[in-house]
């Protein structure tokens, strides 16, 4: 594996390796001292030409722990606010000297486009509606950690999957793992065709709820929609937004998850966040284990884990 541009890059045994290897990273996380020398002269570049909270920062904490040295390119104060190229940028971190590029940008396919201009390993960290691998593991490991495994597992993707990148790479990492997806959405929201996909498609979030193990709930993504898919975010809300009085509808034990950032009120109401089945904030620390995994994997030794031990 050089470079990690696509969830599809990987099958079923492929997803399965990587879990357990982020296996060993959780337990790395909970150690007092959360480091290990594993990638000590490396260096890891973030490059997002868009917004992000939680992917950037987790690649970063994921790298310095993994004791990597970190660069961070930020767009609104960098040359290409004097009109420097992709290529160009890229080009010129890559002459520093540098071992990955997590790249996040507006357009699909750029992640690719960065190999052919770098030697660096490339990790896709979002590219327009395309994929973001990383978003799947962590959310294939935190299912897979709490239900034990995802096959015969039914999973509810709600909302705005027409503009969502995460819809797409869960899609296919929850499939290839052996789940029964459910896309639940209004027609405006879903893509004109998901053939292919391996998913059922329903228009009708009650319908569904007493069948789950998973409700995986996504973001309204208005910086993407050119037009008014919806009628209202109020009425979004009435007609699939999670409720208190939903969320009681799932099965005991049923997961409740949500990529973030979150618009309570919207597709979640405030107080689903405080249920005991709502793992929001455990997927966010189960982000960093999956990029160092996926960073020890593109970098590391590879299967050496030696160097994972806790020192004496
Ligand atoms: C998502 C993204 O940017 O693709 N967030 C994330 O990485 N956790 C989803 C979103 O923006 O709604």
């Amino acid at each position: 594996m050089r470079n990690l541009l696509s969830i599809d890059e990987l099958d079923r045994d492929g997803l399965e390796e990587m879990l357990d290897l982020t296996e060993h990273f959780v337990e790395i996380n909970r150690r007092n001292i959360p480091r290990v020398p594993a990638l000590r002269g490396k260096t890891v570049v973030s490059l997002f030409y868009e917004d992000s909270t939680r992917t950037r920062l987790s690649f970063e904490t994921a790298a310095k722990r993994l004791s990597a040295d970190t660069m961070t390119f930020s767009v609104g104060t960098s040359s290409v606010k004097k009109g420097e190229s992709l290529r160009d940028t890229v080009e010129t971190i890559t002459a520093f000297g540098i071992d990955a590029i997590v790249v996040r940008h507006q357009s699909a396919g750029v992640p690719l486009q960065i190999t052919r201009w770098t030697d660096a390993a490339v990790i896709n960290g979002g590219d327009g509606w395309h994929q973001h691998p990383t978003q799947a593991l962590l959310d294939a490991y935190t299912i897979r950690d709490h239900l034990g495994s995802l096959h015969g597992r039914t999973i509810a993707i709600v909302g705005d999957i027409k503009h969502s990148r995460v819809a797409r790479s869960d899609v296919s990492a929850f499939t290839a793992l052996g789940a029964r997806v459910i896309l639940v959405a209004p027609p405006t929201l879903l893509p004109s065709s998901v053939t292919g996909w391996g998913v059922e498609v329903s228009h009708g979030l009650d319908r569904v709820l007493g069948s789950l193990d998973v409700c995986y709930l996504l973001r309204m993504q208005q910086e993407r929609m050119s037009e008014a898919l919806i009628p209202s975010l109020r009425e979004y809300h009435r007609g699939y937004g999670l409720t208190m009085e939903r969320a009681a509808r799932l099965p005991a034990g049923a997961m409740i998850l949500h990529p973030g950032p979150m618009n309570r009120g919207v597709e979640i109401q405030a107080e689903v966040t405080d249920l005991p089945n709502c793992f929001i904030t455990e997927q966010v620390s189960n982000g960093v284990a999956v990029r160092m995994a996926v960073l020890f994997r593109l970098l590391g030794s590879g299967t050496q884990l030696d160097v994972l031990r806790e020192e004496p």
